[in-house]
């Protein structure tokens, strides 16, 4: 793939494609004091409450939001930073509680390889499990004594929510728009990506960066949804760790599915019609036909373009950032995800 010159400037050639565990290793100390902090918050006297949270947890994950919170707030000044670490564990945190949450509103059997906690114990546990995990969040957060960063995680918390509430009001709904999808994502995903880069620069004090950050999370959570919608058609379930096909069966019209949508009604009138009553349904006793009509379609190239036009943007974004190696770890990342594609 070809990068452009951010990377191509003198201080940061580019290197051969590094995997996660590389850009994981550029910040390797702080990472390990986060990952220990994420299981180390958990201290509900519910027995109960432990236990699915350190089920989700334990699970694994790439925790990829608290990488990103620790190379923004490196980039931005290179020290070890205690609050840097203790801030990226809050931002897993969340995330584990939207996935948890998002499981019961999926329906979802699996997660990072291990039966989610829905399956586990039941919907409502896993709801108030999730809610717990949010309430703990907060509950860390206001030790920072920082009315900027609770204002962030709080505007942020609600955009997540009212993510997920719009993409439910669109569920079944084959009308729904791309720019609908991108209100969607942009609450459930996104935000996160943006709390993880601009809790880094508000702990850093270099607020004159929040734009810039803003944007780099923005595109890159843009991006990194999109991959996942797209792979929910075309991924390896073992690989990924959850069920795929899940988003069709669901009736959830993501950009895949509202693209071929779109590309079918005015190429073949019975696809179209199939994929329309399946999205309206959530019918799918012929998954493979439709998952087909959707790869035929044209569609998952032209989401693949929609996620490589997010991850330019994201990388554009870093250009007026601090030219450091935890910078080119930032943009690996973007590769790195959109990689997945292709
Ligand atoms: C899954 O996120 C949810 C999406 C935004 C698509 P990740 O793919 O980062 O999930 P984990 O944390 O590695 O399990
Ligand atoms: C992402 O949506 C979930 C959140 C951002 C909370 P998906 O429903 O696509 O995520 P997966 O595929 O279940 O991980
Ligand atoms: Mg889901
Ligand atoms: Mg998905």
């Amino acid at each position: 793939m070809t990068s452009t010159s951010i990377t191509a400037s003198a201080t940061t050639p580019a290197l051969p494609k590094p995997s996660y565990a590389d850009i994981q290793s550029i910040v390797a100390d702080d990472f390990e004091i986060m990952d220990k902090q994420v299981f180390g918050s958990l201290n509900s006297k519910v027995q109960l409450v432990m236990n699915v949270s350190q089920h989700v947890i334990n699970a694994g994950g790439k925790r990829m939001r608290p990488l990103i919170t620790l190379l923004c707030a490196r980039m931005l000044h290179d020290r070890p930073s205690e609050q840097a670490m203790h801030l990226a564990a809050i931002t897993e945190m969340l995330h584990t509680a939207t996935l948890v949450h998002d499981d019961v509103i999926d329906k979802s059997g699996q997660r990072r390889g291990k039966p989610t906690a829905n399956a586990t114990w039941d919907n409502a546990t896993a709801v108030l499990v999730g809610d717990y995990l949010i309430a703990r969040a907060f509950n860390l957060l206001v030790g920072f004594q920082s009315l900027p960063l609770l204002q962030l995680f709080s505007d942020g918390t609600c955009d997540i929510a009212e993510g997920e509430v719009l993409q439910l009001q669109h569920q079944h709904n084959p009308q729904a728009t791309e720019d609908d999808y991108l209100r969607i994502i942009d609450g459930k995903t996104s935000r996160l990506f943006m709390m993880a880069t601009q809790g880094a620069a508000i702990l850093q004090d270099q607020t004159q960066y929040l734009p810039a950050l803003a944007d780099f999370g923005q595109h890159f959570g843009n991006a990194f949804q999109i991959i996942d919608d797209v792979l929910d058609y075309s991924g390896d379930s073992e690989m990924m760790g959850k069920n795929l096909g899940d988003d069709l069966a669901e009736g959830k019209p993501t950009l895949p599915t509202i693209k071929a949508l779109e590309l079918l009604k005015s190429s073949d009138n019975s696809g179209y019609d199939q994929l329309r009553i399946a999205v309206q349904t959530g019918k799918t006793p012929n998954a493979e036909q439709l998952i087909a009509l959707v790869r035929n379609s044209g569609s998952l190239a032209y989401c693949t373009q929609r996620a490589l036009e997010e991850t330019r943007l994201a990388q554009q974004a870093l250009s007026i950032l601090p030219d450091n190696r935890y910078r080119q770890g930032l943009y690996q990342l973007t590769e790195l995800a959109s990689s997945r594609l292709i």
